[in-house]
């Protein structure tokens, strides 16, 4: 009687037949996880067309190199910047918040006395500076026809009708030299 006992509380198993069934489950329930598995990772990440995030652009700019050279000839014909491109990028800083009394663009009452002097005038005074305004608005590398390319398109915003300075640059910039002098 009391060996009964003790059977019944050792172990759930206790027929041969339960034996069987529990090694071959055991064998089953792994196996049958690592199928399911390896067909998710298979089927349903790496091969999904509908995943944005493995479209060739995307891999491509995930295994793209970090660093990226720009090899660019300093004895290359120089590119002028429009007008609008200057101001964005340099003048703008001061001239469309008015940042140290500059001159605000669309303020036709702050450009008015300005204007007055002419464009020759303002992109002679642009390309010297003028009190807080620096020489060539801080970019020395400006040719004197942006300068004035980027005043009048300053300048026409705020009362103003100059005529944008011809394309050529060396005409010009030797114009302005020789009528400064
Ligand atoms: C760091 C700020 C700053 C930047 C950048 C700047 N300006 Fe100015 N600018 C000023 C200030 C301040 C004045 C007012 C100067 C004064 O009359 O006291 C001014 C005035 C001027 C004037 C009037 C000059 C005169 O004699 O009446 C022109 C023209 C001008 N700027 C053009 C430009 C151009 C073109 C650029 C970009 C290439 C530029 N500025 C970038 C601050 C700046």
């Amino acid at each position: 009687m009391s060996e009964v006992h003790i059977e019944e509380h050792s172990s759930p198993i206790k027929t041969p037949k339960q034996l069987i069934i529990v090694i071959l489950l055991s064998f089953l329930v792994p196996i049958g996880l690592i199928v399911m598995l390896s067909q998710l990772l298979t089927t349903g990440i790496n091969t999904g067309k509908g995943n944005p995030a493995l479209t060739d652009e995307a891999v491509a700019a995930r295994i793209k190199p970090v660093g990226q050279v720009e090899v660019t000839d300093p004895n290359a014909p120089k590119v002028e910047k429009s007008g609008k491109e200057i101001v964005e990028t340099v003048c703008g800083a001061c001239h469309t918040t008015g940042a140290l009394n500059a001159p605000k663009i669309g303020d036709k009452a702050a450009w008015a006395p300005h204007l007055g002097m002419g464009l020759e005038k303002l992109t002679q005074s642009a390309i010297k500076g003028v009190r807080q305004m620096p020489a060539r608005g801080g970019s020395p590398d400006l040719g004197d026809t942006e300068i004035a390319r980027a005043i009048v398109y300053m300048a026409n915003q705020s009362g103003a009708s100059f005529k944008e300075p011809a394309a050529k640059a060396a005409p010009a910039k030797a114009d302005a030299k020789g009528k400064a002098k």
